[in-house]
């Protein structure tokens, strides 16, 4: 099939790159001239194993990228991954995506005769917004040819650090549409994968498939938050947290998968999309405590950690490190990664911040400039020195650290992710164990 993507973040680079691997025709559609140029010199604009083989494979022929909507209107289908960014009351902002389903639609105004065209809404937006943006392309294409598009909502569960690998090999497709004919577009786009990883595939209508994708994150993050709160009742009663959460595993109904207490949940996805549905039920007049109080028990979290670095050194004054600033390992993303409340509150109280992360240090200074600490560059040189250390990240690589904490001025160690093992000579605090 022919297929155009409006939008080459994230989403966007890694569909198309996996779709022309399947032998689709992809045209990546992207205001960005920069990023525009390096699709078509065969560089992804971000970092994902297995992408940038994938770009520099099929780049200049199954993928071009273009900044232009005129091709559009001859390719087959169309999919919306621009970004809804989070505005200050934690709803999104549909602004980006709004403006681009217009164009969508006023590019399709030159659809030629007899031919169907597919949007797929790709982006993930609230159930009313799926509205909102569905009327932005009808809105946008004169009658006639609003008979000959149809529109559908087909939510993304890839995660970051395995996004080709998630996407190539889905647990489950979501189809959200209002015809048959848009589903049967969506099986054939997807036959590729559907026939040879066999997902479960889910049809429904738009509005539900938002609230699906919704309700999918929603519920891991409240899973990591119940766990979080377990974990710390745990450690009031000194019992390891970990313990606990392997045995209640075992129960086929819990799965044992998500269940790693700790400092809390960060990334693209959790905090925005949970904040979202929550704003958005708030704005139709159910307040939600469920997805609330995971949000709030997460905002805690950093907090607790460093309520046990207080218990055995008041860092005011003095070097404190933190091993971890991408939030989670294999990422060097940083977007609300729990480092950032944990540098803050270390900062608040008067400590000089030492960090160390081996992919994550640029990511951080780039999107919070205002975050003061100094970059090491090993976990060694982080920990020389220093009266304690909080570790933010599960970086396997910090599992190793034996004698490096030798060289520090005091050896409390106090962990949030339990990658540090407990031993002699540590003043150790696992936040929930
Ligand atoms: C998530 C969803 O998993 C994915 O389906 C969706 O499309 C996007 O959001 P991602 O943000 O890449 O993916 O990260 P994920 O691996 O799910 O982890 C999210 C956060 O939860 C990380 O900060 C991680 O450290 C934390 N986490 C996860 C825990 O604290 N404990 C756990 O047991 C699992």
């Amino acid at each position: 099939m022919d297929v155009s993507i409006v939008g080459s973040g994230y989403v966007g680079t890694t569909i198309a790159a996996c779709l022309a691997n399947v032998d689709h025709q992809v045209t990546n559609i992207d205001i960005d001239e920069d990023i525009v140029e390096s699709l078509n010199a065969g560089e992804s604009p971000i970092h994902e194993p297995g992408l940038s083989e994938l770009v520099s494979e099929h780049a200049g022929d199954r993928l071009t990228a273009t900044t232009s909507y005129a091709g559009l209107p001859e390719t087959d289908i169309s999919f919306l991954t621009v970004q809804t960014p989070s505005r200050e009351d934690g709803s999104i902002d549909v602004g980006p995506l709004k403006t681009a389903a217009e164009m969508t639609g006023a590019a399709l105004a030159d659809l030629p005769e007899g031919k169907r065209h597919l949007v797929i809404i790709k982006s993930t937006v609230t159930p009313p917004h799926v509205d909102t943006i569905t009327d932005a392309i009808y809105g946008a294409v004169p009658a006639d040819v609003a008979d000959r598009i149809s529109v559908a909502m087909n939510p993304e569960f890839m995660r970051e650090g395995s996004a080709v690998e998630d996407f190539q090999s889905p647990e489950k497709m979501v189809f959200g549409t209002t015809d048959a004919w848009a589903t049967d577009r969506l099986k054939a786009l997807y036959e590729p994968i559907i026939e040879t990883q066999d997902p479960d595939l889910v049809e429904t209508d738009p509005r539900t498939a938002s609230m699906i994708k919704y309700a999918n994150n929603g519920f891991l993050a409240a899973k990591v938050s119940l766990i979080n709160d377990i974990g710390n009742i745990c450690k009031e009663f000194d019992i390891d947290g970990y313990e606990v959460a392997d045995a209640i595993g075992l129960d086929d109904r819990i799965s044992e998968q998500f269940l790693r207490s700790g400092v809390g949940f960060g990334g693209s996805c959790f905090p925005k999309d949970a904040a979202a549905i929550v704003a958005e039920a708030r704005e139709s007049g159910y307040e939600s405590l469920m997805l609330s109080a995971a949000l709030d028990l997460n905002e805690h979290q950093p907090g607790r950690l460093l309520e046990l670095v207080d218990d055995h050194v008041d860092v005011n004054g003095k070097r404190v490190a933190v091993l971890g600033l991408a939030f989670k390992p294999g990422t060097d993303d940083t977007r609300n990664s729990r480092a950032v409340p944990v540098i803050e509150e270390l900062r608040e109280r008067g400590a000089d911040v030492v960090a160390y992360d081996p992919v994550a240090v640029s990511d951080m200074r780039e999107r919070y400039p205002n975050l003061s600490f100094t970059a090491a560059d090993s976990a060694r040189e982080a920990l020389a020195g220093a009266h304690a250390v909080v570790v933010v990240t599960d970086w396997d690589e910090f599992a190793t650290l034996d004698e490096e904490f030798d060289e520090m001025a005091t050896p409390v160690v106090v962990d949030g992710r339990r990658t540090i093992e407990r031993r002699e000579g540590l003043f150790y605090e696992g936040l929930t164990w």
